[in-house]
């Protein structure tokens, strides 16, 4: 069921609750949509025809972001298999799906992926310890002394857990702001903790774990900027001081809004040069065809370039399965064909490939486009249970590249959310009327699309919330 709403007002209207509330009755997925303006050899085959093995000829791995409930489709374990010589949980290891309730641990997701890459010989990099995103409720709410003591049981709990069997730790992710202020972000970490809480998490997992490198990983980052510039003066005072840092992580999401900077070697040598291993840990790349293929082989270039460059993941596998599904950003079409991105990542890497590409592609990118720039916002439930449900909200650009968007997303009463994801969260005082605005994902090109999600605790009321119009800038 989808409901367009044209009014640009961004208030509750009272339809969306009645249909939606239809919509979850009917089937439990009901949708509404609001219109407003070091060498490793891993499995590897013959000597450089995957990605993996050329990787390892050059002293790197070359690793994916991997999701627990598709290592048993045989396309996908087959080519993660055969290609890859690292792995990333996608999300099994965050702090959520581990520690959603205090001093209760689950790792059996995360434990798939570890047992599946230790019995092909991948390295893993564990992802991740202390983020401010796919937090559970229950930490945000801590006084100050009681989140240091949760932060360190975390840490030392999990590193414990998977202690030899990780390469490295993303110990901190996206502590900084975007943006040209060079700011700390907010999260209750900072808030609560101060600036001091990265160096104490990095202390804390050197001494739980001694010999896995520990990284600080990050997003805009990869060219010089005011945001990289940040992170490179904590590193330099890290080092300076004997904080234990060992990489420095690059998570490389590229699309025509955020391309390739063309000083994306120089800023990962930058941070080489002061004692640290660099990474690219979650390379994403919008697009299709030649304009794609170059895009890959010059972040693989520029990583070989850079003697301290450890290694490359991709951040899933096929462009399905992807975070920006819609972009096409991988190596494997949704068959797990190659495309010509993954021929030119084998190229660059001086591999050979042993397969044909699938995916002709345009080799054009994408059309920024022009004009008024305007958003959808769709709601679909994606999920219900007794207790409450997941809601998801698919942000889509209009006819003109947006670089910001804001839904309003208004809560039923007694409804409470426990954690939202691919947004950042402000609440007006009430508690109830939550505003939305982009965490990595503001950038869309026209026509593209983004989503962000929540869970509801629905405390006795399963009706869908109330969400605004999209606002696009
Ligand atoms: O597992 C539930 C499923 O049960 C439910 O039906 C479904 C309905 O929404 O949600 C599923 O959870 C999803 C989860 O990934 C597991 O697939 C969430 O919707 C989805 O939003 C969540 O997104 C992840 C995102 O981090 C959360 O912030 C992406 O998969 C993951 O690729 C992304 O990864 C981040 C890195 O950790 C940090 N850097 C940026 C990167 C991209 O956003």
């Amino acid at each position: 069921m989808t409901i367009n709403v044209s009014d640009a007002g961004g208030r509750h209207r009272s339809p969306f609750r009645v249909l939606a509330r239809r919509a979850l009755a009917l089937g439990g997925a009901g949708l509404v949509s609001v219109t407003g303006v070091v060498a490793l050899s891993g499995s590897a085959h013959a000597a450089g025809s995957t990605l993996g093995a050329a990787a390892a000829g050059q002293g790197r791995y070359f690793g994916a972001a991997v999701a627990a409930n598709h290592l048993g489709e045989s396309g996908y374990a087959t080519t993660l298999d055969t290609e890859f010589n690292a792995v990333t949980p996608e999300n099994e290891m965050k702090w959520d799906a581990v520690e959603g309730t205090r001093n209760t641990f689950n790792f059996s997701n995360a434990d798939q992926i570890v047992s599946h890459a230790q019995s092909k010989n991948m390295k893993v990099r564990g992802h991740t310890l202390v983020w401010h995103s796919q937090l559970p409720s229950w930490v945000s709410g801590l006084a100050a002394a009681d989140l240091r003591t949760a932060m360190n049981n975390h840490i030392t709990q999990v590193m414990t857990h998977y202690k030899g069997k990780i390469y490295a730790w993303d110990v901190v992710n996206e502590a900084f702001q975007d943006g040209s202020s060079g700011a700390r972000r907010s999260s209750p970490f900072q808030d609560k903790l101060g600036n001091g809480f990265i160096e104490e998490a990095f202390t804390t997992a050197r001494s739980v774990d001694p010999a896995a490198k520990l990284c600080y990983n990050d997003y805009n980052t990869d060219g010089v900027n005011a945001k990289s510039n940040a992170v490179y003066n904590m590193v330099k005072d890290f080092k300076a001081r004997g904080v234990p840092i060992d990489c420095v992580g690059f998570q490389s999401h590229f699309n025509s809004n955020s391309p390739v900077p063309s000083d994306y070697q120089a800023n990962l040598q930058r941070f080489a040069d002061l004692g640290v291993d660099v990474q690219i840990t979650e390379l994403d790349i919008e697009g299709s065809g030649s304009a794609q293929a170059t895009n890959y082989s010059n972040v693989v270039k520029a990583c070989l370039a850079v003697t301290r460059c450890a290694g490359i993941t991709v951040w899933g596998i096929p462009d399905k399965y992807s975070w920006r599904a819609s972009g096409t950003p991988l190596l494997f079409d949704d068959n797990y064909g190659k495309k010509a991105a993954y021929t030119a990542a084998l190229t660059a890497l001086g591999g050979t490939s042993g397969g044909g590409t699938t995916d002709p592609g345009t080799g054009g990118g994408t059309d920024p486009g022009t004009g008024t720039k305007t958003c959808t916002a769709t709601y679909t439930a994606t999920q219900t249970w007794s207790g409450g449900f997941n809601g998801q909200v698919t942000i889509k650009a209009g006819s003109a590249a947006i670089t910001g968007w804001s839904v309003k997303v208004t809560l039923g009463a007694s409804q409470t959310t426990t954690g939202v994801w691919n947004g950042t969260t402000s609440w007006d005082s009430t508690g109830k009327v939550m505003t939305i605005t982009p965490s990595y994902n503001g950038s869309l090109a026209a026509g593209a699309s983004t989503s962000f999600g929540f869970t509801v605790q629905a405390n006795g009321n399963t009706a869908a919330p109330a969400v605004s119009v999209c606002t696009a800038s």
